[in-house]
This record gives C-alpha cells, structure tokens and sequence, in this order.
C-alpha cells in the first residue's frame, strides 16, 4: 500500500501481530507504528536493519521500548500524550468510584437473589467527601484525575514524585509529600506513574503495610508497578478495603488468577484510553509523528532520548 508517498505494510487484525512475523516483516523498513503489545528491543530493531529511522508508538506509555537500544541507533520515537488524558483520567475516576462504593458487587448481588431488604451496613462503601486523594506520580493524567475529583468535595490532594512538580501541583493545589506520607495519609491512592526500573513493584508491601484500612488503591498507569502477591495478601487480609486495577501483570490475567477470587478487586482489561474519539486521535497522531520522523521533520509528539 502506498499514501504520502509512502509505501507500507500494516497488520489488518485486532490481535497482536505474532512475534515472528514481526521480526520478518520489519526487515528493512524506515519506519515502524507499533502498540503496546509489541516490544521493540535489541532482536526487533536488529531483525529490522540499519533503513530504521523512526518508531511510532499509539500509545502514552513506552516501557514496551528499549529506549536504549533506541538512542544508541540514533532512532527517533513518538508517541501519543495529551490526546488521551480526559479518556484515561475518566475511566480513573469511574474506576475508582465502581471500587469504593462496591458497584461491581452490588449489580452482581442484584442480578443474582443476594438483593433481600434493605439492609443499614449492606454494601457501604467508602465515600469521596472529605477525602484525602493520594497521586503517586503527578503528571497530565494525575492533575485531570484531581480536577475530576475536586467536585465530589475531596478534602487535600497529596503526591508524591521524584521530585516537587510545582507548575503541575499547583493547578490542583496539591501538596507535596513523602512516599511514606503518601501511604499513611491517603484514603484513595491513585497511581498514575510511568513504569520503569525505578517504579517497577514500588506498590508492595512497604506500601500497602502502611495504608489506611479504609484506603482504596487504584491503578491505571501499568501492572509492573504493583506486586500483585502483596496487593492480594493486603486484600484479603483487610489491611486495605479495595483495589481497582486498569492494568495487570500478565496482560491479559489469567482467569484463574487469584485476585479474581476477591469481591474487593475490581480488574478491568487495560481500558483506560478507550473511547472512539480517543482512540482515532491516538492512530492520527502515531501516524503523523511517524510521518514526520521519516521525513526527518519535527514530530507532533517525540520522546525526547
Ligand atoms: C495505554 O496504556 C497507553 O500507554 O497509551
């Protein structure tokens, strides 16, 4: 196929291109638009050769790319922030809220005869209103998750990160804490990092331990920042009231996977950015910084190696 006089092959299915038909595929090419499904490491970008100038991912988050192994080749990267934000920190907030006040519980117990009288405790929930909103990781999303927050009468917005981010913080007049703070103050804890090494299981028992009992734990950045056998252990065990993730390790999770098992879980499949408008702006913008790459033009949107 050729457009923008340019020729290219794409992978016309919703299902991941198998690996070795990627590595096959890739040969020679000058560019590459790619979703998070595939890795583009050392063995892609070797299979690809030496023509490979640019990789377009649809996607915000990156940790599917050796950025290394990227910059050591001189390789230009776009990808797609900003676009996404409103969709993501929607479904946070839906997320969050189908977790605290028990939503997925509660349509299954009315579906299914658990519905008798209307009982005082049946169900409670923990509500939002003078609230403590903790952000671990405050960037776009993390200040449109706050800004959607605010109205249902959040007391104190508190984050934490590498560093203060006063620009960001200020626009939801939050404040800075320490990570340990952040565990022990917050009633909602969204996380709404980046993964990478340093983030990888930051979300383990260290944290969890420190929690409120009352403390919902959302996640809807990636799976690799959570020890999920520490999320399940402080699950079960009530040293937490509930979790609501976006995004698992595996992707997808194993049905027989234990947090399933577990009323006070909510797992949603990795849906965060998708809405129709969302979705083609992500495609628009992966193409045109893909475009733009390949002609050795400024990107929309680059990551900066
Ligand atoms: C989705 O998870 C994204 O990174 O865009």
């Amino acid at each position: 196929l050729g457009v923008c006089g340019v020729q290219f092959e794409m992978w016309d299915s919703d299902e991941p291109v198998p690996r070795v038909e990627l590595l096959k595929k890739v040969k020679g090419c000058d560019g590459i638009l790619c979703v998070l499904t595939e890795k583009i490491d050392a063995q892609l970008l070797e299979a690809a050769g030496p023509n490979l100038k640019v990789v377009s991912t649809m996607s915000v988050g990156f940790d599917h790319l050796s950025l290394d192994e990227l910059k050591k080749r001189g390789i230009r990267v776009g990808y797609t922030p900003d676009v996404l934000t409103d969709c993501v920190a929607e479904l946070t907030v839906a997320l969050l809220l189908a977790t605290s006040r028990r939503l997925i519980e509660a349509t299954h117990e009315a579906k299914t005869g658990g519905w008798g009288t209307w009982r005082t405790l049946w169900l409670c929930g923990h509500e939002l209103a003078n609230s403590t909103v903790g952000i671990l990781g405050l960037g776009r999303i993390g200040v449109a998750i706050a800004e959607r927050l605010k109205p249902f009468k959040v007391k104190k917005f508190i984050y934490t990160d590498v560093a203060p981010r006063p620009e960001l913080a200020n626009m939801i007049e939050a404040e800075y804490v320490s990570f340990d703070e952040l565990a022990k103050q917050s009633d909602f804890l969204a996380v709404c990092c980046a993964l990478t090494p340093e983030t990888h299981g930051i979300c383990n028992w260290n944290l969890f331990s420190k929690m409120k009992k009352n403390a919902i734990f959302i996640n809807t950045s990636r799976g690799g920042v959570v020890n999920q056998e520490d999320l399940y252990e402080a699950l079960s065990t009530g040293l937490i009231a509930g979790a609501g993730l976006d995004v698992t390790t595996p992707e997808p999770l194993p049905t027989h996977h234990p947090l399933f098992t577990l009323k006070n879980c909510v797992i949603l499949p990795h849906i965060a950015s998708a809405s129709y408008t969302t979705r083609n702006a992500m495609s628009a913008l992966a193409a045109n910084n893909l475009l733009a790459g390949l002609r050795g033009e400024p990107m929309p949107k680059e990551l900066k190696l």
